[in-house]
């Protein structure tokens, strides 16, 4: 297994303004190999904003498709492994595209947090499958919180209140969540092959959705094997996965905040004030008003 082989003087970096959004210099270095990726018709892209259950229906299409075939995958591959993350170019690791055009298989899965408007154009060009997740506002706000705050890839996230005024203005990584899930949504409207889900739906009925998946991807996946694969990616299950939990990334400190942090929904309630929460629905209904994309922010 390849690991991580950080640099002593790797330190959290900066911020900075991207063709007009906010990104870190590990999402950017290798921009022009990342715009000039070369997507098959048959890669699947995963997207996401940052904290919206990537993870989590990674390792599920990663079963679906590999779980029979490759049982070593499954004990000596980590995650971020088997579906690179194309925009990253971390010191001591390959980056993401280089992961990508070397992968064996077939599919290749892909991950992305890149707005809609900067994904490599061969993906919307090779008409290749998208799964987008999304997760409500106030839930991906107090995860990316403590993602920042135990991961040193991140910028500095200040305090909860300092980070939750940063997130409604779109000053973290990857921009405002607001244009990332909008952007989606009405890429969809000209776009059929994406395919949008919630990570609220996921927790209700982890089975369901796994099946919705199926058929999106044309797979004829037997009931008892998506009945594993439901029960295999549970959150108790991942937490342990050395493969899935992220434990064997150095950067992240988990005495601070462990990666498989919850996995809730309505974990917000334990972190915003009264006064917070007030404020967040004011912004929101303006932020939101003119899209049909609705959210749950409890079950
Ligand atoms: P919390 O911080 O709220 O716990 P990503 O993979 O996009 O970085 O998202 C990480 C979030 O998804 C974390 O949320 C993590 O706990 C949650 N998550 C990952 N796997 C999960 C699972 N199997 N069930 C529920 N939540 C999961």
């Amino acid at each position: 297994m390849e690991e991580f082989n950080i640099p002593l003087d790797f330190s959290r970096p900066e911020l900075f303004d991207f063709e007009g959004i906010p990104m870190v210099h590990y999402f950017t270095d290798n921009w022009k190999n990342i715009q000039n990726f070369q997507a098959r018709p048959d890669d699947i892209l995963i997207a996401t904003y940052p904290k919206a259950g990537t993870t989590w229906v990674s390792y599920i299409l990663d079963l679906l498709y590999f779980g029979n075939t490759a049982p070593e995958r499954q004990t000596t591959l980590p995650i971020y492994l088997r579906v690179p993350f194309i925009e990253a170019t971390f010191p001591g690791l390959p980056s993401g595209v280089d992961l990508a055009d070397k992968l064996p298989t077939t599919p290749r899965l892909i991950k992305t947090h890149l707005p809609f408007q900067l994904v490599p154009k061969s993906f919307w060009e090779q008409n290749c499958r998208v799964v987008y997740v999304a997760r409500n506002a106030k839930d991906n706000a107090v995860s990316y919180f403590h993602f920042d705050r135990m991961n040193m890839g991140e910028p500095e996230p200040g305090d909860w209140n300092t980070f939750l005024q940063n997130f409604m203005d779109g000053k973290r990584g990857f921009g405002p969540w607001y244009d990332h899930v909008c952007g989606y949504w009405e890429k969809k409207q000209t776009y059929s092959n994406i395919h949008y889900m919630f990570f609220e739906d996921m927790v209700e009925d982890t089975g369901r959705e796994v099946e919705r998946l199926c058929s999106f991807l044309g797979l004829s996946t037997p009931i008892e094997e998506r009945e594993r694969i439901t029960k295999g990616t549970h959150f108790d299950t991942m937490k342990l996965n050395k493969m899935t939990n992220y434990s064997t990334v150095p950067v992240m400190d988990f005495k601070v905040s462990p990666f498989m942090r919850k996995g809730k929904v309505g974990d917000w309630k334990n972190h915003f004030t009264v006064a917070q929460n007030e404020q967040f629905d004011e912004h929101y209904k303006q932020k939101m008003k003119n899209t049909t994309l609705q959210f749950r922010t409890e079950l």
